[in-house]
């Protein structure tokens, strides 16, 4: 896939406010080099600068490629870092976190919170207290943590940290089937869920659901339910308790000795769909991710003990794992965390929740900004932005148009903002306008430049590196901290998506083109992962739950740019012997496959054929499917068994436009 815009390979913008750092590209890429070819060194030197109980013996373990581990020998804990030590210095009094819940009365939110660093080490610690002595949970445990974006969700993140216990955030917008399949995959013990959430005014309905998953696993034990909605719920007698009554078990100054966690513990899984399969677990360690963070946080977002960061994301996404919880605290920073939605219930929400907290680095996606711009500039004519110095978008390519606007609007054609590119597998940052504590001239639409000691590269199929501006895959050449450990449960996996089709380097997936000035520009996913809004969706997952369905015989699920979205999913369905195709089977399946997967999982639109085109073995070919709805050219099909399947999705496709 490539972006349908024109990439401005030429325009070069360098922000007022900024100048003292600009570096031209060329002697960037000197120092690039000379951190990139030194890189166990370099790395070294930036995980000195973190708080380590005991130093590592060795930088890199790569004696068993691709399972490195980095700093082994050192002992580190990411709570510590990111609570006790704040907690304990003259941070204590500091805001650690701005909560801001979503119910509103026109612009005056209902409830907002506060914690100090004081107050987020006795919570902590409270929770720590909990997962410890009443469930008795302990280092390489699992919980799976099925939250709204309230402060317990990094309170139990951080707790768990604490202890070495390996948590699993889920997003709160996954349905049953898929919470279910992600508890089983981490064998989590404990499930840490709410009676609801709060998303668009209404209430989802989290403990339900919860309760449905609950059905099809064996693992989990107990359930804790945070008080969020006060919803009816049913609560099972001897498995599930309420937060509230919990804690009236624990010492209220109750303190937990943080482990000494080595490097290479799994600090979480998040899992992330992929092109085949279920989503996979992507497990993440300790002391490369607290580095890789340590890096980008100074290096990208130029961060400073008065900075407020507002990063927009979802904690159930790697985003908010990074920049809205980790990253933030590990640097004693204030961290702006939004339960609802950007637009809610005034589409200027997100405007007034930057002056309200004067946040001075915005951290958002491509999809958010479209939403905004899609109103025009005169909803936010009254709206001060004058406290932002820094911003950043992500999740996939950014449109020059909509980057104009955005820069103009909030940025005043004077700050730095760039399109950073980072992966869930990747745990930070890996190319950025920013790449380490110099900013290089801005493009609209690009990503930078790697990052220090981030060795990236573009190369064609035969891996040779590509000529300027020519389309290839995007690689990471050397390992990084922040990298996965494996896949959890599955290293052979691990191997084989990330590992293979370039012998001996890391493939994200992506496709990309490298100008004359060694600036990066990705341009989307090269396998059949969809981003719709910046979310993750695997074909397969959609596929599968469709086929799932009683009416179903076959289904193909191919993305489709879009104005707003970036990409949808769409479907072209051959339905059983005897089903009737009409608008409302439609209208079911949709609803099926949002039921089955998630509300972020919304089909666009449901196409029904006769037949797939397919190879010979019977694989469909989505590439084709693509070709033909996005006006192509189809390429080889020679291993094609029936060229009448393609004139049959054109016709399909055709007939709706
Ligand atoms: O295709 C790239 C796109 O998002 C994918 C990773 O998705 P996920 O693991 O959900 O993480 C998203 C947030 C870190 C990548 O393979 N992507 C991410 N950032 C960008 C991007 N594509 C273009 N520009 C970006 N800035």
């Amino acid at each position: 896939m490539s972006v349908n815009w024109s990439l401005p390979f030429e325009e070069k913008i360098i922000p007022s406010k900024y100048q003292s750092k600009v570096i031209s590209p060329s002697i960037y890429k000197e120092l690039h080099k000379i951190a990139t070819e030194n890189y166990k060194d370099f790395w070294a030197s930036i995980a000195s600068q973190l708080e380590w109980f005991k130093p590592w013996e060795k930088v890199l373990d790569d004696s068993n490629p691709p399972f490195y581990k980095w700093f082994v020998g050192g002992e580190i804990n990411a709570s510590y870092l990111a609570v006790d030590r704040h907690a304990k210095s003259w941070r204590k009094n500091k805001v650690a976190i701005i909560w801001e819940g979503e119910p509103a009365e026109g612009d005056k939110p209902k409830e907002v919170r506060y914690i100090t660093y004081g107050e987020l080490y006795r919570e902590v610690n409270r929770v720590a207290y909990i997962l410890k002595e009443v469930y008795g949970l302990k280092k390489g445990d699992a919980i799976s943590l099925y939250l709204p974006m309230i402060p317990e969700l990094p309170i139990f993140m951080l707790a768990a940290a604490r202890l070495g216990i390996i948590f699993s955030v889920v997003f709160s917008g996954f349905s049953a089937q898929a919470l279910a399949d992600r508890i089983n995959d981490a064998k989590a013990k404990l499930l840490v869920t709410a009676d609801g959430g709060w998303r668009r005014g209404k209430i989802v309905p989290l403990k339900d659901i919860a309760d449905k998953a609950l059905e099809n696993t064996s693992t989990v034990e107990k359930v804790l339910v945070v008080k969020r909605t006060n919803n009816n719920i049913t609560m099972k007698e001897g498995r599930d308790e309420y937060l509230d009554n919990v804690y009236k078990q624990v010492p209220l100054n109750a303190y937990v000795e943080p482990e000494r966690t080595k490097s290479e513990d799994p600090l979480f899984i998040l899992y992330t769909s992929g092109t085949t399969g279920k989503p996979k677990g992507i497990v993440h360690d300790t002391g490369g991710y607290l580095t890789i963070l340590r890096a980008t946080m100074n290096w990208v977002f130029d961060i400073k003990d008065n900075d407020i960061m507002w990063t927009t994301a979802d904690i159930g996404w790697i985003t908010g794992h990074s920049y809205i919880v980790f990253g933030p605290l590990l640097e004693g920073a204030t961290t702006v965390m939004y339960e609802g939605a950007l637009d809610y219930p005034n589409p200027d929400r997100w405007a007034s929740i930057i002056e309200r907290y004067g946040v001075t680095i915005l951290y958002t996606s491509p999809t958010a900004i479209r939403s905004f711009m899609k109103l025009g500039e005169d909803v936010y004519k009254s709206r001060d932005f004058s406290s932002v110095r820094l911003m950043h978008s992500v999740g996939e390519p950014i449109n020059p148009e909509a980057f104009r606007w955005f820069f103009r609007l909030v940025g005043k054609e004077s700050i730095p903002f760039g399109s950073t590119w980072w992966m869930t597998e990747t745990g930070g940052i890996m190319i950025s306008h920013l790449p380490g504590l110099y900013l290089i001239p801005l493009k609209p639409g690009t990503n930078g430049m790697p990052l220090p000691g981030i060795d990236v590269d573009v190369v064609s199929e035969n891996s040779n590196p590509t000529k300027p501006e020519e389309r290839g895959y995007l690689v990471i050449r050397k390992p990084w901290p922040g990298m996965p450990l494996t896949i959890w449960g599955d290293p052979d996996r691990y191997v084989k998506v990330y590992w293979s089709k370039f012998p001996g380097i890391f493939y994200p997936g992506d496709f990309a083109v490298k100008d004359s000035d060694g600036y990066f520009w990705i341009l989307g996913r090269a396998d059949e992962v969809i981003k719709v809004a910046g979310h993750r969706l695997g074909t397969y997952e959609l596929e599968s739950a469709l086929i799932h369905h009683p009416a179903v015989a076959e289904a193909a699920v191919v993305g489709v740019p879009d104005p707003l979205k970036g990409e949808v999913p769409v479907a072209f369905v051959v339905l059983k012997v005897g089903q009737k195709a009409n608008e409302e089977l439609k209208k079911s399946l949709n609803e099926w496959v949002r039921e089955q997967v998630g509300p972020i999982a919304s089909l666009s639109s449901i196409y029904f054929v006769s037949k797939l085109p397919k190879t010979r073995s019977g694989k469909i070919m989505r590439r084709v499917v693509k070709a033909v709805i996005t006006n192509q050219p189809v390429g080889d099909i020679t291993t094609l068994e029936d060229e009448a399947s393609v004139e049959e999705v054109k016709k399909a496709y055709e007939e709706l436009k």
